[in-house]
């Protein structure tokens, strides 16, 4: 969920709806907003999106006032519907609230709160809470903060929240466990949203809570930082935020998507700039640099992500066993966390994430940490929990990722993870001097092959128009490029809600084959280096089912042009930078076919951007 909130001179309800707007990637199903208009607080929400909100709120509600919040909801509580969605009032109707996160012991809570006479109008935890808090207000006769304070010290699970009390309208209370927060603070006013998108074009000075911190935001006052649990002045570390508004619009592109796509030469040569040193043959990064012995000692690397982020873990895993000779293990997040994984001191975590705010991702570090394991960050998002949870890292710098599919977050992260991989290899020696030079010239060319892999894109859009109807669909690869065919297979089920499946080439023949008829598009990556001859069999034995091959080949390769119903060329590049070039028409191939089919490119079904629940 995205939540959003204004206190201040200028009037709330534009920049709760751009707010909104903007933080959309974090869920879509439903939305809400409050707003104070000097005496009274008026509420509008609605299932479906935030333009759905804006039409409604415009008719229903006066839009006028300087104090409100907003929410926009991905469902965990309660199905999306206009009663669901944030904000809730108390019973009273004075204090209003939005919640991004989950509360696991609201059902005990709320019996409470019935045998005392509470009633509720909706299937949310959140209501829960927002009662609590009152109930609190009320019998202890404490002011809003306190009894703020006091509810979350009963709630077990996670939350981001604001809460305003239409009798005090000078403040909102704001406070974090597990979900972002950030204030944003101008001249007289602050802001307040998941992320700082919502207000960087009014302020770049903002504080980002930490868990279990709650604040007091009051007109004409310095924020208040508190512990929820004990009550202790925090003090808030102020921010200079860098980013630009430029950076979060669509810039001519019909999405964000494709604009994101697009923008991978740039983010990988963003990544790598000021690292990567080819012509001194040097790789600098600070979080390795610093932590060199850790790494070099290290019994194994574990790496633990979610979705996309965790494919990048696969690619990453093939490229520190092949060149630095380390052993790696590959996790999802949510099932090392769970298994009472062996861990030891010697062990470093590698944790990957793009929003840095993967629920999953960060119980699993927390968990590493406990064991005693170092704790390595690749974020995109810069200060996120993530970057800040973890003890070293490298941010992949790739700019912000709106589109839903993760597209340049994956090629920056497969980038950073080369570099690092590159460095430990030179440092341990299990490279020889010309590969090692080899790579880094290499490396530093991919951005250019990029940018040529691109101009494939109308060859892609062709064979998306082809395809588009197919109900299922199957990608192969091997070695580097079978993470690829996952990444491919995920991209098309997210935006395009076509099934398909990525397998390891070779696995193929113990049961996908059993699938393949004259219906059934097979994309397979057969790119020159890397068990080309084997891929080619395995092309063979799809054509000998009639199945039909999209094959993503090297530029100029004859041999599966003749075996192929289509190809797609990628520039030549060593097998273990191949994963950089080869996922692009993958990408641009999801793309094109979800919006022929009519589905909402940058804001799938069901799926969010960022997963702060578990
Ligand atoms: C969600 C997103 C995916 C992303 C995954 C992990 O499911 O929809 O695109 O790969 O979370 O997110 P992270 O921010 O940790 O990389």
């Amino acid at each position: 969920c995205g939540i959003v909130g204004y206190i201040g001179h200028r009037e709330a309800y534009p920049i709760l709806i751009k707010g909104l707007q903007r933080l959309e990637y974090r869920g879509y199903d439903s939305a809400g907003i409050a707003l104070f208009d000097g005496e009274n607080t008026h509420l509008s929400k609605t299932k479906g999106k935030v333009e759905d909100l804006k039409k409604k709120a415009e008719i229903s509600i006066p839009t006028s006032g300087k104090l409100g919040i907003g929410h926009t909801r991905w469902a965990t509580h309660g199905v999306p519907n206009d009663v669901n969605s944030h904000p809730h009032y108390s019973n009273s109707g004075d204090l209003v609230i939005i919640h991004n996160g989950i509360i696991e012991n609201y059902d005990a809570i709320k019996q409470a709160l019935i045998k005392r006479g509470y009633t509720f109008e909706s299937d949310t935890d959140t209501e829960v809470l927002v009662n609590l808090i009152e109930e609190i207000k009320k019998k202890e006769g404490v002011k809003l903060g306190k009894a703020v304070q006091i509810a979350l010290n009963q709630v077990v699970g996670a939350y981001a929240i604001a809460v305003f009390d239409r009798n005090k309208p000078d403040e909102i209370v704001v406070a974090k466990l597990g979900s972002p927060l950030a204030i944003g603070i101008g001249e007289n006013e602050y802001f307040i949203a998941s992320d700082a998108s919502p207000f960087i074009e009014y302020t770049n000075n903002a504080v980002y809570l930490e868990d279990e911190e709650m604040a007091i935001v009051r007109i004409g006052k310095e924020i208040k930082l508190r512990k929820i649990k004990d009550d202790a002045i925090a003090y808030p570390n102020i921010l200079e935020l860098q980013l630009n508004l430029e950076e979060i619009e669509k810039g001519g592109y019909d999405h964000f998507m494709l604009k994101e796509i697009y923008e991978q030469p740039r983010a990988i040569l963003d990544t790598y700039r000021g690292r990567l040193l080819a012509d001194k043959g040097i790789i600098k990064m600070a979080g390795i640099d610093q932590n060199l012995e850790k790494f070099l000692n290290a019994n194994r690397i574990i790496i633990v992500a979610c979705g996309t982020s965790w494919h990048a873990g696969l690619v990453a895993e093939y490229i520190f066993e092949d060149l630095a000779r380390i052993p790696v293990e590959v996790e999802y997040a949510s099932e090392f966390r769970y298994r009472n994984p062996v861990i030891t001191e010697k062990d470093v975590l590698i944790a990957i994430s793009q929003s840095g705010e993967t629920a999953d991702t960060l119980a699993a570090i927390k968990l590493a940490k406990e064991k005693g394991a170092f704790v390595f960050g690749v974020c995109n998002v810069v200060g996120s929990s993530i970057a800040r949870e973890t003890q070293a890292g490298a941010y992949t710098h790739a700019g912000p990722e709106i589109g839903v599919a993760s597209t340049k977050a994956f090629t920056t992260q497969i980038t950073v993870l080369t570099l690092i991989a590159l460095k430990l290899a030179y440092e341990k020696g299990t490279l020889s001097q010309s590969k090692y030079h080899e790579y880094l010239a290499e490396l530093e060319g991919i951005p250019a092959k990029v940018e040529k892999t691109l101009l494939s894109n109308p060859v892609v859009e062709e064979i998306s128009y082809i395809y588009k109807e197919s109900p299922n669909c199957l990608y192969l690869g091997r070695g580097y490029n079978f993470p690829v065919a996952l990444e491919g297979a995920l991209k098309l089920k997210e935006i395009s809600y076509i099934h398909a499946e990525g397998y390891p080439a070779a696995e193929m023949k113990h049961g996908p084959i059993a699938l393949i008829d004259e219906q059934m598009p097979v994309v397979v990556i057969a790119t020159k280096k890397g068990h080309y001859e084997k891929v080619v069999s395995n092309i063979q034995e799809i054509k000998s089912r009639k199945g039909r091959i999209i094959a993503i080949v090297t530029e100029g390769d004859q041999s599966v042009k003749e075996l192929a119903d289509h190809v797609i060329e990628v520039p030549e590049t060593s097998e273990s930078l191949s994963p950089l070039l080869t996922t692009i028409p993958l990408q641009l191939l999801s793309y094109h076919i979800a919006v022929m089919r009519g589905c909402n490119v940058d804001q799938p079904r069901n799926l969010a951007k960022s997963v702060t629940v578990e």
